[in-house]
């Protein structure tokens, strides 16, 4: 499953604008939780090479647009990115410096030379799979002024040579398997990062230990079927239990699950480790049976809401999000009509839901009865409207209530600080920075829209 969360975000690593004597990197993100955290293990990996993270592209020695592919029109955004850095880099050719460019993430993977072929500005092209290779791939750019390419697959080397974490974040990201072999219909996935790989139990441990040394408190476990995890005969629920046993972790998280994956035992661990939050985001992308066999989704509707009743079982207030897509090919007015009626059954605590857009070569891209733009649009229009109202009762459902909230940084607001609920809502309150990286009680008193304000119970 592709994961969820910041569809179209872009986020660029903070880092000290102080660079005596360093070369500065700017690397832009766009994308998943997944390609987040690969900018930051870059930036881990090129900081013994003497980069220090910037905020501006202008004057770096190095540029990284680690890019994402999910979206209509990926290639043709980081293109046009591409075009505006060609003149930053002339600029500092003109200064006789140099600046290094580089495409990494999903577009490159999917593109490969045809990057190079396009915007012959571009210095390197690093696949999600092979950027563990990019000190060594600087210096052959360096060396032969052209053009690196590296789009292999071997995701097991990766993981062996990637650095220690330098910092962390209050909720730290950790990538514990990689891939997806469901091959859906729609989904480019398994061909930017390839068949499903699980990492080792022993090197996710010691990394999350390295997080919690570094101020971690939350631990957010990653992969594309994160839930799919296996390896040396360990589950993801076994691997949340050891790291339940990490004293200064808190909080545990992961995403994004697939419904055919989600085991007896995971489902168990949702009622017996206190740290798993009770929050899970389990994309059901249509709630038709004849779309989610189009899909190649390999359930059908009443799976999933069985699997919603059995995991409420084991914890009663668990929150549930999801991913939805409308205007599939095929997809009929009564095939709609039950997506909704899925949505009412289920009730989503908030849900990502897009409009079905063909990405070149998967399957459904040249399936007959494409959908209108028009009817795409209504449906998108209805099911958003219905997600909202979910989304608004339950944010409602916590006014009045105590709830446990991690504070992870000051929010824009001077005197504020920006933390979540078990539930994953951001939770603003005026308080001391102190609480940064605690979990305190705040009685929440009101909703905005996309946030819940309270003050210290
Ligand atoms: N069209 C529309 N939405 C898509 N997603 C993935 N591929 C497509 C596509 N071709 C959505 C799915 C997925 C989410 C991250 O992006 O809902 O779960
Ligand atoms: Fe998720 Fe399906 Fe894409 Fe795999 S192919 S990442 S299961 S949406």
């Amino acid at each position: 499953m592709p994961l969820p969360g910041v569809p179209n975000l872009e986020f660029q690593l903070p880092g000290p604008d102080n660079h005596c004597g360093m070369k500065k990197l700017f690397v832009k993100t766009y994308g998943c939780q997944m390609n987040a955290y690969d900018s930051a293990k870059m930036a881990d990996l090129l900081a013994p090479l003497g980069y220090a993270a910037t905020y501006a592209p202008e004057g770096a020695d190095m540029v990284i647009l680690n890019t994402c592919h999910i979206r209509e029109r990926a290639a043709e955004k980081v293109y046009s990115e591409l075009g505006r850095l060609k003149q930053l880099k002339a600029a500092k050719a003109k200064d006789g410096g140099r600046m290094v460019l580089a495409v990494a993430g999903c577009v490159a993977q999917a593109e490969g030379a045809e990057i190079v072929a396009r915007a012959p500005q571009v210095d390197l092209v690093v696949g999600p799979q092979s950027y563990h290779r990019l000190p060594e791939m600087i210096a052959r750019a360096a060396r032969q002024n052209g053009h690196v390419l590296e789009t292999d697959f071997p995701a097991l080397e990766k993981f062996d040579t990637l650095a220690p974490p330098q910092a962390s974040k209050v909720s730290a990201f950790l990538t514990v398997q990689e891939g997806c072999d469901k091959f859906c219909t729609f989904c480019v996935v398994p061909y930017t990062r390839g068949s499903e790989y699980s990492r080792p139990p022993e090197a996710i441990l010691i990394e999350a230990r390295q997080l919690a040394d570094k101020g971690a408190r939350e631990i957010v476990l990653l992969g594309q079927n994160v839930n799919a995890y296996a390896a040396d005969g360990w589950s993801l629920a076994k691997l949340c239990k050891a790291i339940a046993e990490i004293k200064d972790i808190e909080r545990i998280r992961y995403t994004t699950s697939h419904p055919r994956d989600m085991g007896d035992d995971l489902i168990a661990a949702h009622g017996e480790n206190e740290k798993l939050m009770p929050y899970l985001h389990l994309p059901v992308q249509s709630g038709a049976d004849a779309v989610l066999e189009a899909m190649n989704r390999q359930h059908k509707a009443d799976d999933y809401r069985r699997l919603v009743d059995r995991i409420r079982v084991a914890r009663g207030d668990i929150a549930l999000t999801s991913d939805f897509i409308v205007g599939f090919p095929g997809e009929s007015d009564a095939d709609f009509e039950a997506t909704l009626s899925l949505v009412r059954d289920i009730g989503y605590a908030t849900a990502f839901s897009f409009k079905y857009s063909k990405r070149p070569g998967t399957p459904a891209s040249t399936m007959r009865k494409q959908i209108p733009e028009e009817v795409k649009a209504a449906r998108l229009e209805a099911l958003q409207k219905l997600l909202l109202s979910q989304q608004y009762s339950f944010d409602d459902s916590q006014i009045g209530k105590v709830l446990p909230v991690l504070f992870e940084k000051t929010a824009r607001e001077p005197g504020q600080l920006m933390g979540r609920s078990q539930y994953l809502q951001p939770v603003h309150v005026n308080t001391d920075a102190a609480w940064i990286g605690g979990v305190v009680d705040v009685r929440i008193e009101r909703r905005t829209a996309n946030s819940l304000h309270g003050v210290l119970a």
